[in-house]
């Protein structure tokens, strides 16, 4: 590809995963055309147009995914389109739910159905188009923000660090964003990439995560116990031998911590 023009497609490019894989791929040369729902929404657009090589290299293209066609024109001549919000609409969420545990775990149930059925109809699809699809699929993703807002994953990850949520008896299946968003190009550039890949860099009991925590930063106010007193659930891995052949080397976890606690306070989401 040297000496050529590298043209790649982000979608959803505002979101949290979606931001750093830009800011990879621009650090990196390729060109990229980046779907946004809104592109005059500068409280969600201008930390990706302040971007190293964004002003060379970087184009916005408004899309949605329940507008049919709207992709078109920006994976127009693309090399590759990167799915930066995955294949799933939005799901609308009641804050209530969160505070009634099985309302709780039925959201969770629908998460995992609707993730699943999405990545179901994407090998589908790609199979009956002949698109060369590779599915990487990472933990709860923490790590440093360059985006405003806060997602789903770090508001919930965020309530736990504040202690104003009551951390489930579970594992806790974690992993870097900048370790996801390289995943991404690394599938990409890698030509034996193929299939599925998870991306996880640990899995550790929660109570573990807030033990790291508490070392790392004693001030913070976290919850010592975690929901239930019952005896803890059993830990279990997950293999890293694939997501290895994408010759990523996992962020420590107490990096991923740290930087995701001093993000919180960069931003103004946390003092302490
Ligand atoms: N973060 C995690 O821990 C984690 C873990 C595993 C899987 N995932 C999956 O990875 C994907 C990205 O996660 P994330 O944490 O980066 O998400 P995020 O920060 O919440 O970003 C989601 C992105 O999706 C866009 N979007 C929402 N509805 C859309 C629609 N109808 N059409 C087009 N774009 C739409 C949003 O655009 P607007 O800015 O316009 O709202 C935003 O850019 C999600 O599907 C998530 O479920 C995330």
């Amino acid at each position: 590809m040297s000496g050529e023009e590298k043209v790649v497609c982000v979608t959803g490019a505002t979101g949290y995963i979606a931001s750093w894989l830009v800011k990879l791929l621009l650090q990196r040369g390729y060109t990229v055309k980046a779907t946004v729902r809104d592109t005059k929404d500068l409280k969600k657009t201008e930390h990706l147009l302040a971007l190293d090589g964004a002003k060379e290299r970087l184009k916005l293209f408004k899309a949605d995914l329940l507008d049919e066609g709207s992709f078109d024109s920006a994976v127009d001549g693309c090399q590759v389109m990167f799915n930066g919000k995955t294949l799933s609409p939005d799901v609308v969420i009641d804050e209530t739910w969160f505070s009634d545990p099985i309302s709780c775990e039925k959201l969770k149930l629908w998460y995992m159905l609707s993730k699943t059925l999405a990545e179901e109809a994407a090998w589908k699809f790609a199979e009956e188009n002949d698109i060369d699809l590779v599915a990487i699929n990472p933990g709860l993703v923490i790590g440093p923000l360059i985006q405003p807002t806060l997602g789903f994953s770090l508001e919930t990850f965020l309530k736990l660090v504040k202690g104003t949520k009551v951390f489930p008896d579970g594992m806790c299946i974690l992993v870097d964003v900048r370790d996801v968003a390289n995943a991404h190009i690394q599938a990409f550039e890698i030509p034996a990439a193929s299939g599925r890949y998870c991306i996880v860099a640990k899995v550790i009991h929660y109570f573990e995560v807030f033990k790291i925590l508490h070392g790392l930063y004693p001030t913070l106010n976290l919850l010592e116990k975690c929901e239930d007193d019952k005896p803890l659930l059993p830990a279990y891995k997950i293999s890293q031998d694939k997501a290895k052949s994408l010759v990523i080397s996992f962020v420590p976890l107490e990096v991923s911590l740290r930087d995701t606690v001093e993000s919180f306070k960069d931003y103004g989401f946390l003092t302490i």
